[in-house]
């Protein structure tokens, strides 16, 4: 049997074919535009992603015998707002989770109704790129497109829409859009009356591994596979990265170093940071998980490399970097280029170099990037610590974690082991083994982890270079609270 897992990404839907020991046959990636209308707005076309699918479907499944296709699942880019009327149709472009124009609606969200409320209703405070404020913000300037919702979504919920004709929704994704109570697993009445939304106006919550529907016959056909293909209900792409990493069950990390940079720790239980600089949210597995999320990692070093340097050549870019300049970089960067999430929650916030002299050289400001995701990362992991959760290592994926530098300098600023796994495609490997399950492969999410997931490689930090990215962090730290209050001047 063969099952497809999607990963519903920023830049690009990647898609993948497995069979059922866990082996990937092949990926396909199709890109897609990301616009930003205004400076620190994200939005995307729906019909994009779907396009996507149509096109990138195929292409992975040309040579293969497509009736023995038994399932599909789809990992997806959390937060963004897809807004369809009532004949399905998509009423403008989606707002995406790294969009920051809903810093009014923030405000109002955890000053007027109050934090403390906010997290006993949903185990979580507002953020920029979460779903809520977007719809405040659309009741309050779009009112008109607002009072025309029939159905409200997340983006891997658009394609198993557009997949099955169903509209669906696993506890995973729900968990941030800041409408679901996460603890009990059912859409809050509060916050949706807050939001001025009706319960049909939301979709149905499932198990992220729940087969949610099968194929429509004429999407079957477009994509050249038979009808029965189920579709599961899938998951946000950082847990069904979790998953990918076998990161499942009580006590796993998994860091992802994509467009987004989080730090995903796992639970069977449910928890909340007291201080909700952490998201709580609900886990694929049908457990719970702790994450910290910053808004630009391997996408500062695409901008730099790309936008800035204007060229492609990453790995030209860091082998110029020497082994004796790791930790002793005098050039700091701040990764705010969105503004910044986890933990600072602060869309005014800017990326920064600091440090220049005239001898800093191009692969200082190169390791500048790298360091300063790095320590964004590890600005997350000290609120975890500090909640007194061990974690003595933690696995990687992403785009950024194809870097050995990259992955050097965060063992090292981290200070533990980072294991890399055989396959590391993140989410869309998750979002197959979420297939299999619900296609009753394996009994559970964490037997199919176990099952397939395999640890191939370790990074090891060295004392010597952590106790000098100890200093360097201490410096980081300093440099954001000294320009707080600068950014919003900036604008
Ligand atoms: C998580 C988040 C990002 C996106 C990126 O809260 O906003 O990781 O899911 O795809």
């Amino acid at each position: 049997m063969l099952y497809i897992g999607i990963d519903l990404g920023t830049s690009a839907c990647k898609f993948l074919l497995t069979d059922t020991d866990g082996t990937v046959k092949r990926t396909v990636t199709e890109e897609y535009p990301l616009s930003f209308p205004h400076p620190g707005w994200s939005e995307q076309e729906p019909s994009d992603w779907w396009n996507a699918c149509l096109n990138g479907i195929p292409k992975l499944l040309d040579g293969f015998d497509c009736s023995l296709v038994r399932g599909i699942a789809a990992g997806g880019q959390m937060h963004g707002l897809v807004a369809l009327d009532d004949s399905g149709r998509v009423l403008r472009p989606a707002i995406l989770w790294n969009d920051g124009r809903t810093g009014e609606e923030v405000t109002y969200l955890n000053d007027m109704i109050g934090r403390d409320i906010l997290s006993a209703r949903t185990a979580n405070i507002a953020f920029a790129g979460f779903t809520a404020p977007k719809l405040l913000w659309m009741r309050r300037c779009e009112p008109e497109l607002f009072a025309r919702i029939a159905r409200i979504m997340l983006p891997k919920d658009y394609l198993v829409y557009r997949l099955t004709g169903v509209c669906s929704t696993d506890y995973s994704d729900a968990s941030g859009t800041l409408l679901l109570d996460v603890k009990n697993r059912v859409w809050s009445p509060e916050m949706l009356s807050l939001c001025g939304l009706k319960q049909e106006q939301l979709p149905q919550l499932h198990e992220s591994f729940s087969p949610v529907g099968t194929l429509l016959p004429a999407v079957a056909a477009a994509l050249g596979l038979p009808e029965h293909v189920t579709v599961c209900a899938g998951a946000g792409d950082n847990a069904a990265a979790a998953v990918g990493t076998g990161t499942v069950g009580d006590g796993g990390c998994n860091i992802s170093l994509g467009t987004s940079g989080t730090i995903f720790i796992s639970s069977e239980s449910f928890g909340v940071d007291p201080h909700n600089a952490l998201h709580s949210f609900a886990h694929a597995d049908g457990g719970y998980h702790l994450m910290g999320c910053m808004l630009s990692a391997a996408s500062c070093n695409k901008w730099f490399c790309e936008s800035i340097l204007h060229t492609d050549g990453y790995a030209r870019e860091q082998e110029a970097i020497k082994t004796e300049r790791l930790g002793r970089n005098p050039v700091y960067f701040l990764p705010y280029l969105m503004g910044e999430r986890s933990p600072v929650n602060d869309t005014n916030a800017r990326g920064t170099f600091i440090g220049m002299t005239m001898d800093t050289s191009r692969a200082d400001l190169v390791q500048a990037v790298l360091e300063g995701v790095a320590f964004a990362i590890r600005d997350s992991f000290e609120v975890a610590k500090n909640l007194n959760i061990p974690i003595p290592r933690s696995n990687i994926c992403g785009g950024g974690s194809r870097s050995p530098l990259w992955k050097t300098i965060l063992a090292n600023v981290l200070g533990i082991p980072l294991d890399i796994v055989k396959t590391e495609q993140g989410p869309g490997y998750g979002a197959a083994l979420l297939a299999m399950v619900g296609c009753g492969e394996f009994a559970s999410v964490s037997e199919a982890a176990k099952a397939l997931v395999e640890v191939k490689d370790t990074v090891r930090p060295d004392p010597d270079l952590t106790a000098r990215y100890e200093e360097k962090y201490r410096r980081f730290r300093e440099i954001y609270p000294a320009c707080r209050e600068l950014f919003p001047k900036l604008l």
